[in-house]
């Protein structure tokens, strides 16, 4: 318990702005001025000084902002749009709107919680600054200049170099009316023997249109299905949704990026291993209003340095899964209420390998009729051999609009059970990768079961009724994990 506090103290240091305990870890709770244990490691507990609001904005409240929020909240920034905060003056104007998003824990965002280990980067804040937060917005003063400068944000961690730049050739802009539209542009590094990623970075061009994306590294089997769909579809890249919407098992899951996300390092000594021939797809999450600008983003790659003798340890993505059976509520009836017209439909929408609704059950061993739905909520869990063997690097999780929480857990039931990543209140918006500060070892003999919950009063009244299952649209849902590992070589 003590090593891990340290280290979660001294990667508060070391890490990216916004650092925190999190409120809802026991280990946040315990009281600040702790006991020192006569004789024991004095120095060893740096504890933070509990934040009091007395009329002192530029003491208490500032320093709070300039940590935790400037880094998206300036000019520039990804959040800047909806709320500037530039200048103390503009915190003041935004008082009641930031008190409602910091009590609600939805600002700064990072949805991870509950029962999860400690995570690199941590951005919660303590409870201790959220109530300081609260008393100040009672009143809003601010005891300097409103023109007094809001500082940055500490920088986050950045690619040690870029070797590969890829844009596009050619800018994608969606249609008018369309708030969510999803895109698959193909990324093609051009790497002609293997080589290892130390890391990578998606930038995004036109950042209010850009809402999030997925990256997926592709096997050059599916070169030609890539090139296909390109010039299938009007404009540049393809219409997707869920996945690249090519040959699934030449696809693996490389990185979800949402406003504010760091680039994705991976730990020295290790790299994410690109064949001959591999790309990326790149799926873009765009939401436009009135302007359609057209958006040319770009991936970044950092090539790893290649040992004189032996490789690199090869980093594993390995994908979980767990059916997805949202059925029609009460009060709700249509055709499509039937599972076996929903699925259909979707299947005519995607195409089969669109549609993993039954695929996912055959895997999990259930049958759709094992789900119902209690008090509009569905959920479903499914364990499966964790596959992997090394140190777990990152874990993220994935649903659609519907979620309500995601829960991931390693040998769930035996006497080492560790939660691995825990989601309280899913966030469609914030789909992170989350690193944990401890070292966390997975065997292929390992167990990993993931628990997805789905809100069905999220759904859209506007649209048709219908059973809710795993496919690749929007409307539709999944419950999806990936734990990325670091394989020894050799
Ligand atoms: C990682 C980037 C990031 C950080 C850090 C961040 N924000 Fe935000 N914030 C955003 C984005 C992006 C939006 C736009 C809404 C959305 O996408 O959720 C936003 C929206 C908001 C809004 C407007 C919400 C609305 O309903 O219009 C407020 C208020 C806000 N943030 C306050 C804060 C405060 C206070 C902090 C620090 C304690 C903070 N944010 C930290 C990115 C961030």
């Amino acid at each position: 318990m003590i090593v891990a506090r340290v280290l979660v103290v001294v990667l508060a240091i070391l890490m990216v702005a916004g650092c925190g305990d999190g409120g809802d870890e026991p280990e946040a709770e315990a009281p600040a001025t702790a006991e020192t244990t006569p004789g024991s490691e004095p120095a060893s507990e740096p504890e933070f000084e509990p934040v009091v609001y007395k009329d002192d904005f530029a003491a208490s409240i500032k320093p709070i902002i300039e940590e935790s929020c400037s880094g998206c909240h300036l000019p520039g920034g990804p959040g800047a749009s909806h709320v500037s905060m530039a200048t103390a003056g503009e915190v003041r104007d935004a008082a009641p709107l930031i008190a409602a998003q910091v009590s609600a824990a939805a600002m700064p965002p990072w949805p991870a919680g509950g029962d999860s280990p400690p995570f690199l980067g941590d951005r919660r804040l303590r409870e201790d600054q959220i109530r300081a937060i609260v008393d100040w917005s009672r009143t809003g003063t601010i005891n300097v200049p409103a023109k007094t400068p809001i500082a940055p944000g500490q920088p986050v961690a950045a690619l040690a170099e870029v070797d590969i730049e890829i844009t596009p050739a050619e800018g994608y802009a969606g249609s008018p009316g369309e708030v969510d539209h999803y895109r698959c542009q193909m990324y093609d590094p051009g790497v002609t023997e293997r080589t290892w990623l130390q890391g990578f970075e998606f930038v995004p061009e036109r950042t209010e249109v850009v809402h999030h994306a997925i990256a997926y590294r592709m096997d050059a089997s599916a070169r030609a299905q890539a090139e296909k769909a390109e010039a299938a579809a009007p404009g540049a890249g393809w219409p997707c949704f869920g996945s690249s919407g090519l040959d699934p098992t030449a696809e693996t899951f490389a990185l979800g990026w949402a406003p504010g996300q760091s680039p994705t390092l991976f730990p020295e000594g290790s790299g994410l291993p690109i064949a001959a021939g591999d790309f990326f797809v790149v799926q873009v999450h765009y939401h436009y209003d009135d302007d359609r600008p057209e958006d040319r983003s770009s991936l970044k790659l950092d090539l790893a340095e290649q040992p004189e003798t032996g490789a690199l340890d090869d980093i594993v993505v390995t994908e979980f899964v767990a059916p997805a059976e949202i059925p029609c509520g009460e009060g709700e009836s249509g055709p499509l209420c039937d599972r076996d017209a929903a699925l259909a439909a979707a299947r005519k929408k995607y195409g089969p390998e669109g549609v993993q609704a039954n695929e996912t059950n055959i895997f999990c061993g259930t049958e759709p009729e094992d789900y119902a739905l209690v008090d509009g909520v569905a959920s479903s869990r499914c364990g499966l051999p964790a596959r992997a063997e090394g140190d777990i690097v990152s874990v993220f999780g994935h649903e659609h609009e519907l979620g309500k929480s995601f829960r991931m857990v390693l040998n769930e039931g035996s006497a080492d059970e560790k939660v691995l990543l825990d989601i309280p209140r899913w966030d469609f918006d914030w789909q992170l990768n989350y690193v944990p500060v401890e070292k966390i070892q997975v065997k292929p003999s390992d167990r990993i079961t993931i628990e997805c919950s789905w809100d069905r009063g999220l759904r859209d009244p506007a649209l048709e009724p219908a059973y809710v299952l795993w496919a690749d649209g929007s409307d539709d849902e999944m419950c999806f994990a990936t734990v990325v590992t670091r394989e020894r070589s050799g």
